[in-house]
């Protein structure tokens, strides 16, 4: 049974070959020893993840991020510099004896020191790096409290460590780092890619930032991510709600029964329809985001709807409006 624990039952669990959800200041991780094959095949198994989905891993130094790539280009050097600890992975090329379960057989490694104190501790007590994905089932709403981890993992041998609401609320920008100063942004953050520009600038490096449209280089980005319970649809800021239910209702029919191996909620019938309201300040709605998609599912509505307006193609929004994309079911304008 998931249950919580202290960080030295936590760290204890991990030695032992066990699953720990860890709290970050992006979104809960669901977390595994490095250098133990059979608890990293178990996050898979757990999640029900697909092996091709590889696992970010977690560090508290920089020396311990170094010891999992076998390069570190300047501009890895910079962007630690200014963003970790923080909400900032490096793609970067992995050393060779790091498990090839946790990269999915890519030549690369996700690296990542994250901000909370309590994910930092429980790492440097087990004194070795941790892999770990969100803490959801795969394809669905990513946790942001410890009792939303409890609930993803209610019949497994699960311990989670309660480090309270994350403070950031999506999960990590990602940055792949290549040769000659050519990054890619694979899934966008609250760390912005103007930001990442500016620093590299700043601090004169060479460097180019490529648009992602190749699949291969971020497998985790499927069109399906993040899904609630309830089907979500994104609408024009000013349709009425009788519009909305009456087009979601001959959208939805059409849709699969799953989609690149997630599966979509189709509901019998679509009535009832409850707006999901985020705040516009782009920092507050994304610490907000994943825990008002739970709660608004567990509503009795058929949909739950949220309203585009301006504000959201702001690039502070981008982060947000990705994770609002994959979890929608179909959008109606
Ligand atoms: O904020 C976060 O990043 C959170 C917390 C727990 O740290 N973690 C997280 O993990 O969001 P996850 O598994 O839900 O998303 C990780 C994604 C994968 O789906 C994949 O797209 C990308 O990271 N990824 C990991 N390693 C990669 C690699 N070597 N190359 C390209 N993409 C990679
Ligand atoms: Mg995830």
């Amino acid at each position: 049974m998931a249950k919580l624990v202290s960080v030295s039952e936590a760290v204890e669990h991990l030695n032992s070959g066990g699953l720990v959800g860890l709290p970050t200041e992006t979104v809960y991780g669901l977390a595994a020893r490095v250098d133990q094959d059979s608890a990293i095949a178990n996050i898979f198994r757990a999640k029900q993840r697909p092996f091709f989905d590889p696992l970010i891993v977690h560090v508290h130094s920089l020396e311990q991020a170094k010891t999992l790539c076998s390069e570190w280009p300047s501009a890895a050097e910079v962007l630690s510099k200014y963003f970790w600890p923080g909400p900032l992975t490096l793609v970067l090329p992995k050393k060779r004896n790091l498990s090839e379960m946790i990269t999915s057989g890519l030549p690369t490694v996700g690296i990542r020191w994250p901000a909370s104190p309590i994910a930092q501790e429980i790492i440097r007590q087990v004194g070795v790096p941790l892999a770990a994905p969100s803490a959801n089932q795969f394809g669905k709403t990513s946790p942001t409290k410890a009792q939303h981890v409890l609930s993803e993992f209610s019949g497994q041998s699960v311990y989670v460590v309660d480090g309270g609401d994350c403070e950031v609320g999506i999960e990590s920008t990602i940055v792949s780092v290549g040769q000659d100063g050519v990054l890619q942004i694979l899934r966008p953050g609250q760390i912005s890619e103007d930001k990442i520009a500016q620093v590299l600038a700043q601090e004169e490096i060479n460097f180019r930032i490529l648009k992602t449209e190749n699949k291969l280089m971020a497998p985790g980005q499927m069109k399906h991510h993040y899904m609630p319970t309830k089907p979500l649809v994104l609408v024009d800021e000013f349709m009425s709600v009788p519009d909305i239910i009456e087009k979601a209702k001959v959208k939805i029919i059409d849709l699969p029964e799953q989609e690149e191996s997630v599966k979509l909620v189709r509901p019998s019938k679509i009535e009832t329809a409850i707006e999901l309201v985020l705040p516009d300040e782009a920092s507050l709605a994304a610490r907000c985001f994943y825990s008002r998609l739970r709660e608004q599912s567990e509503l009795q509505t058929d949909i739950l709807f949220f309203r585009l307006k301006a504000i959201h193609s702001s690039v502070e929004w981008s982060g947000i409006m990705d994770r609002l994309n994959k979890a929608s079911s179909v959008q109606i304008f």
